[in-house]
Formats: C-alpha cells, structure tokens, sequence
C-alpha cells in the first residue's frame, strides 16, 4: 500500500526509483567496496535500501538509537534475522553464529564470539557476495562509531566480496563520519560510490498521489491534488503524510499541511537556540552570511560572535536542514516560521 507510513521493503511495493536501484545493481554487480545513499529526511532512502536487498545476499541495520555494543549486535542479529531464509545456507557454517529456528544469534561475547569484522571476514571467504547495508550510520557514538569505522575501512581494504553500503539524511554527518576527505582517517582519499536520493517531479509526485488513493478507493480532484503536489515539493514521505490523512478523513489540505508542520517543529525543536536563530532569520529572508548576522542582532537582539555563526551555519548544512540559505524542505521552512527562539 502506497500511504503505508512504514519504509517499503520490496521493489513491487517501490513506487518509481529505477534509476536509483540500476546504480545500486550495478554497485552490487562490480562489488564496489563502499557505497554512500544521501537524501534528506523522508526522501525514501529506507525504502530504497530494503527494496533494492530485496535480490541481493545482505543484511540490513538500523543504527537509529543504537548506543552500546550491545544494542549493535542486537540490530545485527536483527538483520540476520530478517533474512535467515535467504541466508540460511551462507550462515550455517559461521562460527559464532547460531541459527535457532528462525532467528539468528550472534554471539558477540566470551568464548565462540565473533567480532563484526569476524563475520563479514568468514562471509567473504565463502566467495559468495555479500551487503551490509548501515542506515543512520551517522548518529552512532564511540565506541559503537569507532567499531563501524573499523568494520567499514578493514572490509574496504580486505574483503572483495563484501559491499558496505552507508546511509543517513544528516548529509554532511555523513561524510564526516566516513571520512573520505580528512586526511586523518583511514578512509581518506578513498573511491566511494555515491548515489543520491531525490525528490520526485511534480509529475511523479501526482501519479504517485493518483495511485496511492485509487489503490484505497478514492479519488480526489485535481485540485486537491495539485495544490498538495506544490506544498509538498516530492518529498514522498510527505506524500505518504498527505494521502494518509486524506484516506482517514482530513479533507482540509491546510488541516494537513499544519499536522506535518507540528511534526516538524518537533524535530527542529532539537536544535539549540543558535540554530534556531538563523533558521528564523532564513524564513525572514536573510540569504547570506552577513544578512544573518543583521536578522539576528538588530531583530533578536542577540549578539553571536563571526566564527560561531559560521559553525552554525555550517552545522545546519551538515544536518542538510539548509542549502545555500534555502530550506531543503518546504515544511521545515514552514515549521521553523513560527519557531521560539
Ligand atoms: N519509492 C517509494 N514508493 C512508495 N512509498 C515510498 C517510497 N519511498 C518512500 N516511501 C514512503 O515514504 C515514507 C518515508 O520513507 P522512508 O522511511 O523510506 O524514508 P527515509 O528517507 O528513510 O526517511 P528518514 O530520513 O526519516 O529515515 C514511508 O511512508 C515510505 O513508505
Ligand atoms: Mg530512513
């Protein structure tokens, strides 16, 4: 069902997204080392990444809150899991890995313990191909951080069949956690494939409306349509937000609109008071640095000295809330209108 609010997890279930999963496909096919999907919050990335394994040997991780080494195995486990039928045969003779029924445990422990690298090292000796797919890699903290910077730099460099696959919408955080252009990391300089998830055209975005509502027995009028279309700029998540709410009956777009701008003034709710303020004077049209620093001092009447303000900005990009002054997404700009700062 197209308005599921849960991530798509086969490639019947995907609306669109050729192209994205031909690189995907191919990256698999060539066994690149590591591949990095970027897209911003409810772009799809997770729905990509579980469709697209749908055909592959791999496992996918959820790094969403995962703190201790504990909770990473946990996820790894959970991973396995997932697809014991699938992988069943390529795990049977993983040391530290027990199939019970259907569920898989790995023992990460004591003695018999395997290490994440323990694991994709044995995977990668059976020859067979293999993707860890790592979602939300960017949030997780040491020592959970510094193991999967280990992982992730040892299968680069040792295990040709296994393809790391590293995704997250804080954009910049991502980089940043990879490393590839710090020089004191040891994946710097390295080649790493990059595919990016975008939005949909406004074309896309009404087919996709179209068929998510026919699917349930509606059909609202164009109108309806076009004007949800241009508010939610082919952010597909939104999409799934819209026709959801419709079906349930909000037949007030602005009704709609106003819930996703609740939902996203929580999320820049976790901000600090600086971030705020600059994306305040954003919606107030500040569109350069010095524009900022004029917003914020003469209308807040806060003084923020010239290198903290530009971390500041620099972060919100990282966090790929903001682009050359622009919002990324509509309902952010909406939500952080009426922001208290
Ligand atoms: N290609 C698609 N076809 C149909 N529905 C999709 C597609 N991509 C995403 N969705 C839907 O959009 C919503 C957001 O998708 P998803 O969770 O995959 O995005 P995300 O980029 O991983 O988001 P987040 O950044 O919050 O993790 C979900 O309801 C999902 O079912
Ligand atoms: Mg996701």
């Amino acid at each position: 069902m197209l308005f599921d609010p849960r991530p798509k997890k086969s490639r019947k279930e995907l609306f669109n997204r050729i192209e994205e999963l031909h690189h995907l496909d191919e990256s698999a096919v060539a066994r690149d080392p590591l591949v990095v999907v970027t897209g911003i919050r409810r772009i799809g990335k997770t729905s990509l990444l579980l469709s697209f394994l749908e055909k592959w040997n791999g496992i996918y991780v959820d790094l969403k809150g995962v703190a201790t080494t504990r909770d990473l195995y946990d996820r790894v486990s959970e991973g396995l899991t997932s697809r014991v039928r699938r992988l069943g045969r390529l795990l049977k003779n993983i040391h530290g890995v027990k199939i019970m029924g259907f569920e898989v445990e790995l023992k990460w422990r004591g003695r018999d313990s395997v290490s994440l690298i323990g694991l994709l090292e044995q995977i990668d000796r059976t020859g067979e191909r293999f993707l860890l797919v790592l979602d939300e890699v960017q949030a997780t903290k040491p020592p959970v951080s510094a193991e999967l910077k280990r992982t992730i730099a040892y299968a680069y460099d040792n295990l040709d069949n296994i393809t790391v696959i590293v995704s997250g919408s804080e954009i910049g955080v991502l980089h940043e956690f990879i490393g590839i252009d710090n020089p004191e990391s040891m994946l710097y300089g390295r080649y790493v494939k990059e595919v990016e998830v975008g939005r949909f055209t406004r074309e896309q975005s009404l087919q996709f409306l179209k068929a998510g509502f026919s699917e349930q027995g509606f059909t609202p009028g164009m109108d309806v349509l076009r004007e949800a279309v241009s508010i939610f700029d082919g952010i597909v998540g939104w999409l799934v937000f819209f026709g959801k709410s419709y079906v349930e009956g909000k037949r007030d777009t602005r009704d709609i609109v106003e819930m996703a701008v609740r939902t996203a003034r929580k999320e820049l709710l976790r901000l600090g008071k600086r971030e705020r303020l600059v994306l305040k004077a954003i919606t107030r049209g500040a569109e350069s640095w010095g524009r900022v620093k004029k917003y914020i001092e003469e209308r807040e009447g806060v003084a923020i000295p010239k290198s903290s303000l530009s971390r500041t900005i620099r972060k919100l990009e990282k966090l790929s809330i903001i682009k050359q002054y622009q919002f990324l997404d509509p309902i952010y700009d909406l939500a952080a209108r009426e922001l208290r700062t």
